[in-house]
């Protein structure tokens, strides 16, 4: 693998591939890698010949109080897993201005009303920072085809919408959630709790799946969804958010809705806060 620490490194390194007009798969990462990640890494080996992976702790999708500076930063270890999957190309940048350029002078992408709601009404200007990095990635590293993991759902569809404008040329792809055997869905945040807090976590997956089924047998939405609550709060996990929504995150309120839907919810435990979905 080559590892690229600059945009000079990084562009003497695409060069070389394009010159070989190779399909280009990216894989945007703020590192810590898991299986979840390793997994989009060879999803994106089925899309195209070579693969460039990011690891980039995004500061602008950051808030003040989150953890930006405790986001566990585990660089060596990244490096051999990336090697053991054979990717081609890691591009982690020295610093944010091998990213940015100018700091001062970034062009921010606006996430709307949706960057607002579900994970972005608990993180105001999360997602602005998530569009902003991804569009500067797609921007330097043009590669023709970008995998991103179903776990971080709202996430996927945000830049999805802003791709369909700046990027059309961009394949997305959507990797489906890698689940522990508890069910819970992996995640570098999992790092921050301990075995029994883990056990607990697993009730996110638990209450989504049982609300899903609960849907398909038409019981009441409303009752599923404070069932659900009841349910996470009686389990010590503190919920911030718990709905239906259809697969492009418009509101449902309704029962027997027949089309793709998602249930999503967020809780915290313990300070950390986690999120995970259903698709059915
Ligand atoms: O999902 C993530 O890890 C990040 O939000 C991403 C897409 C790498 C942007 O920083």
């Amino acid at each position: 693998m080559i590892i690229t620490r600059t945009r000079k490194e990084l562009d003497v390194a695409l060069k070389n591939f394009s010159k070989n007009s190779e399909k280009l798969a990216l894989i945007p990462t703020m590192g810590n890698l898991h299986e979840g990640h390793l997994s989009l890494i060879r999803i994106a080996k089925k899309h195209a010949s070579k693969t460039i992976s990011t690891i980039f702790v995004n500061p602008l999708q950051f808030g003040k109080n989150e953890d930006y500076d405790k986001y566990p930063r585990t660089h060596e270890d990244d490096i051999k897993k990336l090697n053991y999957e054979k990717c081609d190309i890691l591009f982690l940048p020295v610093n944010n201005k091998e990213v940015f350029s100018n700091i001062e002078d970034i062009k921010t992408i606006h996430s709307g009303i949706l960057g607002s709601e579900l994970c972005g009404k608990i993180r105001p200007g999360h997602f602005d920072g998530v569009l902003t990095v991804v569009n500067k990635l797609f921007e330097i590293i043009n590669p023709d085809v970008a995998v991103f993991g179903a776990k971080d759902y709202q996430q996927e569809i945000l830049i999805r919408q802003m791709a369909v404008s700046l990027h059309p040329n961009i394949e997305l792809i959507k990797a489906p959630i890698i689940r522990a055997e508890n069910g819970i869905a992996l995640s570098s945040r999992n790092n921050y709790l301990s075995e029994p807090e883990l056990e607990m976590a697993a009730n996110l997956y638990k209450s989504l799946y049982h609300s899903a089924q609960s849907y398909k047998k038409n019981v009441d939405l409303k009752t599923i969804i404070s069932e659900a609550k009841n349910y996470l709060i009686s389990k010590k996990l503190i919920p911030h958010y718990f709905e239906l929504r259809d697969h492009n995150l418009n509101k449902i309120d309704i029962n027997q809705f027949e089309g793709k839907k998602v249930f999503l919810g967020s809780v915290t435990i313990n300070n950390t806060r986690l999120i995970d979905n259903i698709e059915f």
